[in-house]
Order: structure tokens, then C-alpha cells, then sequence
């Protein structure tokens, strides 16, 4: 089962996951994908998740709602 996080490009979360672990940056899979310039509201969650000011805390915040959602 994947978790859909772009809607608007088709953009997972185990994509992401596994493509940042590969050493791409959030901004670089935005720029491949077109991830966050569609609606925008991917952003929500992945800011919080994977941005610059992403913190533990907002990790685990994003992680539990994505959890209640599944
Ligand atoms: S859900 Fe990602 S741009 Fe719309």
C-alpha cells in the first residue's frame, strides 16, 4: 500500500522516502516531479515532513495524521 501525498503529480511518500534516502533533496524531487505546483496543498505536508524547518515533532505530527488516514 502506498500513502499519496501529491494528488495534483501522483507523488508518494515511499517515492519520496526512498528517493531522498537515495540523496535527493525535497526541493529536487519538486523540480522532477511537479510536486507542489499544482494546488499547492502537498505543501501542507511536505514542509512539516521534509522541509528545511521540519522538526521531529512535526514529523511525527504529519506521520500520525497519514496513519489515521490509511
Ligand atoms: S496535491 Fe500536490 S500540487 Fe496539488
Amino acid at each position: 500500500m502506498t500513502t499519496t501525498i501529491c494528488y495534483c503529480f501522483g507523488v508518494s511518500k515511499e517515492e519520496i522516502e526512498k528517493r531522498i534516502a537515495d540523496g535527493e533533496s525535497i526541493d529536487q524531487i519538486r523540480g522532477s516531479t511537479g510536486m507542489g505546483w499544482g494546488c499547492g496543498g502537498c505543501n501542507t505536508l511536505t514542509e512539516p515532513l521534509w522541509g528545511e524547518k521540519a522538526t521531529e515533532e512535526s514529523r511525527e505530527r504529519i506521520l500520525d495524521l497519514l496513519a489515521r488516514q490509511a
